[in-house]
């Protein structure tokens, strides 16, 4: 036990980030672990295992043991310690944009990256192959899950300009005048391309035919225009995402292949996905040491992002009016408070439109 020093790190001059945060501050809020500097140098991260904690604030354990613990614990995620690698991972995490933005998903994310970054990132190297980007992906399932979120991340991710449509920017009243607008913004795609035309709530604009009343029956030419240009977009190198809740609204001819060629369906955040939700929202407020998200994580099953953002806003309006950090047990009674915006039933309705999926 005699060789046991910890301290809390002193961090040498330039590594103050923006807002004069120290690096180590930022570590331990964003990862909700605290910072120690141990005697031979290293540094220990404490993820909020309390036993832990009380063990090596009150000097109880060994030196060998607090390494191993922590390394289990975080040191994993910053093995290195050198200044140019943390400087590096803290900027990585402090400019999140594209796919590390989205929280959770880790699936979903390599789906992305498999299907649709690598494919448009190097396309020559496809091109050989005779593989060609997809024409279309449609993102779907149940609200506030993230659909429109992630398409955003992706235009982010391949950082290319992106055209965001919705059904109310281009449907006109006017016979032909959708079509028009339509025609328009492929036109300005290919003028940017490679780009991306995000279409948010899609099946607006693409309704089955069959739904169509007598005085609508225009729309059926405007749809057909419409696939003719999704059809082609691969082959000029635009991207064309969809979202929506109502995949079984479509047109049905719209989810032939080569068309929306990828379907995929946004789930609502599992466990992981709602600890770095809750981590991400509480990240920079005023949170108290007690907060621990892998327990908020287990307590809101069903919950979606939208609600997690919700649920945290309350707490920090709570803490806010009571002049005191966001703690624990105001974040559990924001919890209790805010209630899933899904129904279990609702839920169900979207999961049996998971065999529209289409990897
Ligand atoms: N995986 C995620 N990581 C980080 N934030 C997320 C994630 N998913 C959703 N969010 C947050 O939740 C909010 C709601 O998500 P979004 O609006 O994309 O849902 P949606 O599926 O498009 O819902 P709707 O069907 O109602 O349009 C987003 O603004 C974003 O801040
Ligand atoms: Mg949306």
């Amino acid at each position: 036990m005699s060789n046991l020093f910890i301290t809390r790190p002193t961090l040498p001059q330039g590594w103050l980030l923006q807002d004069k945060k120290t690096i180590v501050d930022f570590i331990e809020r964003r990862h909700f672990t605290e910072v120690y500097k141990l005697s031979d140098g290293d540094y220990l991260y404490l993820f909020h295992d309390a036993e832990l904690k009380s063990k090596v604030r009150s000097r109880q354990i060994e030196h060998e043991k607090i390494v191993t613990a922590g390394k289990e614990a975080i040191g994993k995620r910053f093995q290195s310690h050198s200044n140019e690698e943390f400087t590096l991972r803290i900027n990585r995490i402090l400019s999140k944009s594209g796919l590390d933005a989205v929280a959770g998903m880790d699936e979903l994310k390599q789906i992305i990256i498999r299907d649709i970054i690598h494919p448009f990132q190097h396309r020559e190297k496809y091109k050989e192959y005779k593989l060609g980007i997809p024409n279309g992906i449609l993102l779907f399932g149940p609200p506030g899950c993230g659909k429109t979120y992630i398409a955003r991340k992706i235009g982010e991710e391949l950082n290319i300009p992106t055209i965001e449509l919705r059904e109310s920017d281009v449907g006109s009243p006017y016979i032909h005048a959708t079509s028009g607008n339509i025609a328009k913004a492929f036109k300005e795609a290919l003028r940017l391309a490679p780009s991306i035309i995000f279409i948010d709530e899609i099946s607006g604009l693409l309704p089955k035919r069959e739904t169509l009343s007598g005085s609508q029956q225009y729309r059926e030419s405007e749809i057909n225009e419409f696939l003719v240009q999704i059809e082609s977009a691969g082959s000029r190198d635009i991207l064309v995402i969809g979202a929506t809740n109502f995949p079984d609204r479509m047109d049905s001819a719209a989810m032939r292949s080569g068309r929306m060629d990828k379907r995929i369906f946004i789930p609502p955040p599992d466990y992981n996905a709602r600890i770095e939700l809750f981590k991400m929202e509480l990240e920079d407020r005023p949170i108290s040491f007690d907060v621990l998200p892998e327990v908020l994580s287990n307590m809101s099953d069903g919950y979606v992002a939208s609600d997690i953002k919700l649920t945290v806003d309350n707490a920090a309006r709570t803490a806010l009016s009571k002049n005191t950090e966001i703690n624990m047990m105001i974040l559990m009674k924001s919890l209790k408070e805010t209630k899933p915006s899904l129904s279990k039933s609702e839920l169900n309705e979207y999961l049996s439109y998971q065999n529209l999926e289409r990897r």
